[in-house]
């Protein structure tokens, strides 16, 4: 297996280095706030959903204080729903009426908060459907709201999948020149087969293509179908599960990122209590550095324009974590091959400053042995107050051999009163 990553063809430089980003669903589907399927989950059709989109209103919506809160939680790139399967575009788009410029609230959304966003120096990423369950030409099929409807099937039976491709084709084209340097494109999805629709469907080649000429610095996710070429991705996107090692494709490790819900809907839901707390969405970012990757973390803001309560609740909670501790996660990775992670901790390294970082999960007593470190480390500390951890030569005793290479740290008692202690390293 090769562990040279395979390289990209847009600039990482910034996503290997920011490692933390926030995924922004919003659209109409905020309105009904039961999830963003919430057209194909209630087979809804067009009218069923029309009130939604006259009552669309977002009157509280401030996207600088988005992007504040973006930035205090540690995060250095946003990835916003230009438009999600349901059809409804964020911005004035020439190519349908469909579009929040024709909603009672009557204005672009998606270029104050490309704006913003940037201003808070954060890199920028449009996530954007192949899928449309509202165009005219969209074809029914396995995954529509009407897939079960004999009658709109037969109604829909004409639609010309060729001009639907020449409307996204010609979207992603406003996408890339109307909102200046775009950093990552986040495409969703493909569901080729029987009944589906893949590279073949969208012209993804074309779709490629198209973003390398626009933008070639732009980055692209793995869901255009074209995960058996060398050019048609660039990052893949394991969504809601923990992976369990750097992502590989044929063998080699690729970029990767782990898109993930703070509660268990992408777009907002009010009344979906699943919401993960700031200790395990912190240990999630860790263990996903830890592994290579990258987190991308979701928020879903209400029809009003807001981040719900439960969404800033965490946000800040991991800010708060993000602030002492960035520096074991921005332009971290795997610790390198040989090193042993030691019980109920998780490991970043940085190569530029050459610093190993000790995540601990679960606070041991008196001691973490790291096996293979005895006189690798120049100097250790605990990051959230620069307090010295002393290392201590292995106490031989009756009651266990310790072999010579283990590094043995003395720690206090208590645990530093932070979500997650980490421990730095200076290595020699
Ligand atoms: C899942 C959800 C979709 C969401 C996507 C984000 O596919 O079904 O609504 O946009 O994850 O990766």
């Amino acid at each position: 297996m090769s562990d040279a990553v395979r390289p990209a063809g847009g600039d990482a430089s910034w996503f290997v280095e920011g490692r933390l980003g926030m995924f922004i669903h919003w659209g109409l589907y905020a309105l009904p706030a039961r999830h963003e399927w919430i057209k194909n989950r209630e087979r809804l059709t067009d009218a069923d959903y029309l009130p939604y989109f006259q009552h669309f209103d977002p009157d509280l919506y401030d996207p600088r204080a988005w992007a504040r809160a973006a930035r205090e939680a540690g995060m250095t790139y946003f990835v916003v729903t230009t438009k999600h399967h349901e059809g409804f575009c964020l911005w004035d788009s020439a190519h349908t009426d469909y579009k929040v410029t024709n909603t009672p609230y009557g204005r672009d959304l998606l270029g104050p908060m490309v704006e913003a966003f940037r201003a808070e120096g954060l890199r920028v990423g449009f996530y954007h459907s192949l899928i449309d369950w509202h165009h005219p030409e969209f074809p029914i099929d396995r995954v529509h709201p009407q897939r079960d409807d004999a009658e709109a099937r037969a109604a829909a039976a004409g639609r010309d999948m060729a001009a639907y491709r020449e409307f996204l084709h010609a979207q992603v084209r406003e996408l890339l020149t109307q909102f200046g340097q775009i950093d990552y494109l986040f495409f969703d999805f493909s569901y080729p087969g029987d009944d589906g629709k893949g590279h073949e469907d969208w012209d993804s080649e074309g779709l490629v293509r198209l973003v390398r000429e626009l933008q070639p610095q732009v980055l692209i996710n793995d869901r255009l179908d074209l995960l058996d070429t060398d050019w048609g991705w660039d990052v893949k996107t394991p969504e809601q599960f923990m992976v369990r090692d750097w992502v590989r494709v044929n063998g080699q490790r690729v970029l990767w990122e782990t898109c993930q819900t703070f509660s268990g809907s992408w777009g907002y839901h009010r009344d979906e209590s699943t919401w993960k707390s700031v200790g395990q969405l912190t240990r999630m970012l860790i263990d996903t550095v830890s592994k290579g990757g990258n987190l991308l973390l979701n928020v879903g803001p209400t029809a009003r324009g807001e981040f719900d309560a439960r969404a800033l609740d965490r946000l800040q909670g991991m800010g708060e974590w993000m602030r002492r501790h960035g520096r074991s996660i921005y332009g971290c990775t795997q610790a390198p091959e040989g090193y042993t992670t030691p019980q109920d901790c998780r490991l970043t390294y940085n190569p530029e400053t050459n610093r190993l970082y000790v995540h601990v999960f679960a606070w041991p007593i008196r001691h973490l042995h790291l096996d293979g470190l005895a006189g690798k480390v120049a100097y250790a500390q605990l990051l959230n107050d620069a307090s010295e951890v002393k290392m201590v030569p292995p106490r031989p005793s009756h009651h266990e051999a310790v072999p010579e290479d283990v590094l043995t740290l003395e720690l206090p008692v208590v645990q530093p009163d932070v979500t997650v202690p980490v421990i730095e390293l200076y290595l020699r």
